[in-house]
């Protein structure tokens, strides 16, 4: 099964009718036609709806919303409801209410209030999935299933505890290599049968990381087949209709890779800080990695339309920035363009989210900027289903974010994200374009790339592929408190970093965290003086060569020939600029051709034979693009350089003949 094939980009967002009055529903039909919206996502918190009463079923409002969609030309991605059961669910039967950390049992009166683990609560969504593919299996509307939402849901009950002890069973097979894996001996924690086994769970002080990592392994697993237990119902009754489950942005809790791997096409949620003026940034990282989850193009299942109504100051997007901001996910490979909600709520808890309409309805700048995107989508259409191609891979695994992540770590400030963002903001600088890898890549996925960047890789369960890449002529490097632990979060003796020590060259004796306001003075003839902060390395030379070094002399920037490649180390955080000069650098030994200048803030990638520029400055800029181009945007030629406004955007395609 592949992604549902678009012969245009598709562009609408959740739609959900039930909570309006059906004489809105005509209106919102002629709306979604004025605006250009030609897909809507359907029924993602309608189980209460649906089944009012346990084993009833109510379908008919859905058949009518179907139905008239489809008459007004619009598709459909029909959610499974599974996301927030009823309250009859929680009322009859308690134990599928999750249970968080502290034992405390959750009430309902919210959403997403399901234990995964409950054979109840899978029993009663199971029964409604089967009944809702049934119904709509030959509805011509359907194009794709949304399996729940944004799946992260974890549980400490004690259903929780007997899945986990199978899951552990599986895992390890006997006690003694459970015993062995957390390393029990310590603190006399030794288990001496499996009832005594349980989730990780409010004890007076720190708690086995073995367990805990486990358990963040298992949490996954249990979402992962949570996911596949619905889409295994879909898949036997619609065999032809692809199936999604909406990535909840940047989110530790469920491995992407293994999610991605069981979807047929990826979608996600992404919701940018208005007051981050770098959020560009971490939007184009997380767009990169959804394409790379399944290696091509992607959903954007939600954004906002202005203000969300979960952070402490909602202001409104300003005018331009939907735009620019959805372009950039374009360019970076959605094939879809769609948004949480449709229409603006007029009751309950999010209220005062945007919409598509907005409060203050049609006649209005949010619902026009709707329509002008509605506009610029149906231009963009030559783009849809093209790939990115990217020289240099950006290593980002989920159980090293988990690991790396465990307490009484030798600093509590260490967060994988930001050590990501440190590598992947001088390349967005670049203009490198990322793919992301896991740390499982193999030697055959790697060889695709020039450049492997790994920011972090405390947990190594096998150093082999990287070395046989470096071996093979590529170029890695490595970030600081890598090599630390196996797959067990057991420390390999010797020093740091462990199993990649030979391909790095170095070996490191302590790891030195900074307090915030400690500033490193770092020396380099290759990247010329330059500050450094947040950590530092005691480190030994077992062959690296030193490209840049403390005043004292301590190595923090290492280079070690291995093979036909290089392999670079960077022991400490370097200012931005340093992290820049350090990077095209690298970039240049690697072989990846440089980006032509453009002023900051400005985002160029290239898309197929599309070449998109995004302004996220404040500033009118004008950028260099040699040649001669037609932007599909306007229809304008663009010869030589080409001017962008506050959030301008261009989609230069070259000038036939
Ligand atoms: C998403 C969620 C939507 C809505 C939105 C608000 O995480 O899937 O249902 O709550 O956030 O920003």
């Amino acid at each position: 099964m592949t992604a549902p094939r678009t012969r245009a980009l598709r562009y609408g967002g959740d739609y959900n009718p039930e909570q309006w009055p059906e004489e809105v529903w005509a209106e919102d039909v002629e709306l979604m036609r004025r605006a250009g919206v030609n897909t809507a996502t359907v029924g993602v918190f309608s189980w209460a709806r649906i089944e009012p009463r346990p084993g009833e079923r109510d379908f008919g409002w859905l058949d009518r919303v179907l139905d008239l969609l489809h008459a007004g030309g619009i598709e459909v991605f029909l959610a499974t409801p599974t996301a927030s059961p009823p309250p009859w669910l929680g009322h009859r039967f308690p134990e599928t209410l999750p249970v968080d950390f502290d034992g405390h049992r959750l009430a309902y009166g919210s959403r997403n209030q399901f234990c995964p683990s409950s054979p109840v609560y899978r029993e009663h969504a199971l029964a409604l999935v089967t009944d809702l593919a049934r119904r709509y299996a030959d509805h011509p509307a359907l194009k794709l299933w949304h399996v729940g939402n944004e799946l992260g849901q974890v549980c400490h009950c004690d259903t929780t505890a007997a899945h986990f002890r199978r899951w552990l069973r599986a895992r390890h097979g006997t006690l003694d290599e459970l015993n062995e894996a957390w390393h029990t001996v310590f603190w006399s924690q030794r288990y001496g049968s499996w009832d005594e086994v349980i989730p990780p769970r409010r004890a007076p002080y720190l708690i086995n990381p073995g367990q805990r990592l486990d358990f963040a392994r298992f949490c996954s697993d249990t979402l992962v087949e949570s996911f596949l237990a619905e889409r295994d119902v879909l898949r036997r009754i619609t065999p032809d209709v692809p199936v999604t489950t909406n990535f909840m942005g940047l989110h530790p809790v469920v491995d992407g890779w293994a999610l991605a791997a069981h979807e047929d096409v990826v979608s996600h949620d992404w919701y940018p800080d208005p007051a981050d003026p770098e959020s560009h940034v971490l939007s184009a990282l997380s767009f990169d990695l959804m394409r790379s989850l399944k290696r091509g193009p992607w959903l954007l299942m939600e954004q906002a339309a202005g203000a969300v109504n979960w952070r402490r100051r909602n202001p409104p997007k300003p005018a331009g920035q939907l735009r620019a901001q959805s372009v950039q996910a374009v360019a970076r490979g959605a094939d879809a363009v769609c948004f949480f909600q449709w229409r603006a709520s007029r009751g309950g808890a999010e209220k005062f989210h945007s919409g598509m309409v907005p409060h203050a309805g049609p006649d209005s700048r949010v619902f026009r900027e709707v329509e002008a995107l509605g506009a610029d989508l149906a231009a963009l259409a030559p783009v849809a289903g093209a790939p990115v191609v990217a020289d240099v891979a950006v290593v980002l695994d989920w159980e090293n974010w988990w690991a790396v992540e465990l307490d009484a770590h030798p600093s509590g400030d260490f967060a994988l994200l930001d050590r990501v963002r440190d590598c992947y903001r001088p390349l967005f600088e670049l203009g490198a374009t990322v793919d992301f890898v896991p740390a499982t890549a193999s030697p055959a996925d790697l060889a695709a790339y020039r450049l492997v960047v790994v920011p972090n890789l405390y947990l190594v369960r096998d150093p082999e592929p990287l070395r046989s890449f470096v071996a093979g002529g590529g170029t890695v490097v490595v970030g600081f408190f890598s090599g630390v632990v196996d797959e067990r979060d057991q420390v390999f003796p010797g020093g740091y970093p462990g199993p990649l020590r030979e391909l790095l060259g170095l070996r490191v004796e302590e790891v030195v965290p900074l307090g915030p306001d400690d500033v490193l003075a770092c020396s380099s003839a290759e990247l010329g003086g330059f500050t450094a902060d947040f950590w530092r390395d005691d480190l030994l030379v077992e062959g690296a060569e030193v490209v840049a070094a403390l005043d004292d002399g301590t190595p923090v920037v290492l280079r070690h020939r291995h093979g036909a490649g290089a392999a670079w180390y960077v022991a400490t955080r370097p200012e931005e600029g340093a992290a820049v000069r350090l990077f095209a650098r690298v970039l240049a030994e690697a072989g990846v051709e440089p980006a032509p200048d453009r002023p900051r803030g400005v985002e160029v990638v290239r898309r197929g034979d599309v070449l998109f520029l995004v302004n996220h400055g404040v500033d009118e800029v004008s950028v260099d693009v040699p040649g001669a181009h037609v932007d599909l945007l306007t229809g304008a030629g663009v010869s030589g350089s080409t001017t962008l406004g506050r959030f301008g955007v261009a989609a230069l395609v070259p000038q036939a003949g």
